[in-house]
């Protein structure tokens, strides 16, 4: 059986569409536009690509965007200063800082001094605490993505068995959040996990999120089951340079029931979820109604 595909692209241009539509909504009836303030510390080139995309598409939804460059030098007293400047500006409703930070900020530090409710990327110890307590909170893109696919896919997954492979803050461990706040019954493997197969080819659900090119080949996946491929490896083949998942796509499709591919899948829904993020920041700022279905 061929797995059915699960088209991030197409999914993530119908959530950045909904986005939209909230956003023409707050500025006719409320006459609120929602603001994303990006910042980059550094040159750091793959940051830059990241930092152009994530401000091109917060004006083609509408949004106000708010870019702000510093220098790779700049200290953490005026990178905390911008920081505050931010929580305190009643037009920017999201704050991100582009990680990773050059090696003299303290990463933790910084995230920190994010206001929880403009913290868009949801890495504020406080909203890592909310998710992980079942409190409402600002959820990490990444995950919140792949939910958004599972739920859209499946419809209920409760009691489903989930496997996330990968324990970052990021991702895997988010990830498990929020499966479990959807009644999945959720193991996270990681590079210590006995007998990494035979846990994998339990799941209903497999989320992998290692950043190891094609590490999951097609005989863990059971028959049938979901699987998401968070993984973006450039790697070379056959003398040109390629995008892989942490998947083995062409083994992995055979026996899934539905996959998503890389590149096209879990990859454009983690902008389309910031976006959703800032919407919602701008919305509980406001004490208005959520947008429904952009959250977990
Ligand atoms: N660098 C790579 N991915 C991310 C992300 O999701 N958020 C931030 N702030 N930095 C990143």
């Amino acid at each position: 059986m061929a797995a059915n595909i699960i088209d991030g692209k197409a999914f993530a241009a119908k959530v950045r569409g909904q986005v939209a539509e909230h956003v023409a909504r707050l500025k006719e009836v409320h006459g609120i536009t929602p603001g994303l303030a990006v910042v980059l510390v550094g040159e750091d080139p793959a940051s830059q690509v990241y930092v152009r995309s994530k401000g091109k598409q917060t004006v083609e939804v509408g949004m106000n965007s708010y870019e702000h460059k510093l220098d790779a030098e700049t200290s953490e007293a005026d990178l905390l200063a911008l920081i505050d400047q931010l929580n305190n500006d009643p037009a920017v409703h999201g704050i991100l800082v582009q990680l990773p930070l050059p090696k003299h900020l303290d990463e933790d530090l910084v995230i920190n001094s994010i206001a929880p409710a403009k913290d868009v990327d949801g890495f504020h110890i406080s909203n890592v605490g909310l998710l992980g307590t079942g409190q409402k909170s600002m959820v990490p893109c990444t995950p919140l993505g792949c939910l958004m696919m599972l739920r859209d896919y499946h419809g209920s997954l409760s009691g489903m068995d989930a496997v996330v492979i990968g324990r970052s803050n990021i991702v895997g461990k988010p990830m498990a959040q929020l499966l479990l706040g959807d009644s999945c019954t959720v193991t996270i493997a990681h590079s210590r996990t006995k007998d990494l197969p035979d846990v994998v080819r339990r799941a209903d659900i497999v989320v992998a999120a290692v950043g190891r090119p094609e590490m999951v080949p097609g005989d863990w996946i059971k028959e049938g089951a979901t699987v998401i491929d968070v993984g973006i490896n450039r790697i070379e083949r056959d003398g040109k340079n390629v995008l892989v998942g942490d998947v083995d796509f062409a083994s992995a499709a055979a026996r899934a029931g539905a996959i998503t591919p890389v590149p096209g899948g879990v990859g454009p829904m983690t902008i389309a979820c910031l976006l959703a993020n800032t919407v919602t920041a701008c919305c509980r700022a406001n004490g208005l109604a959520e947008p429904e279905g952009l959250t977990a």
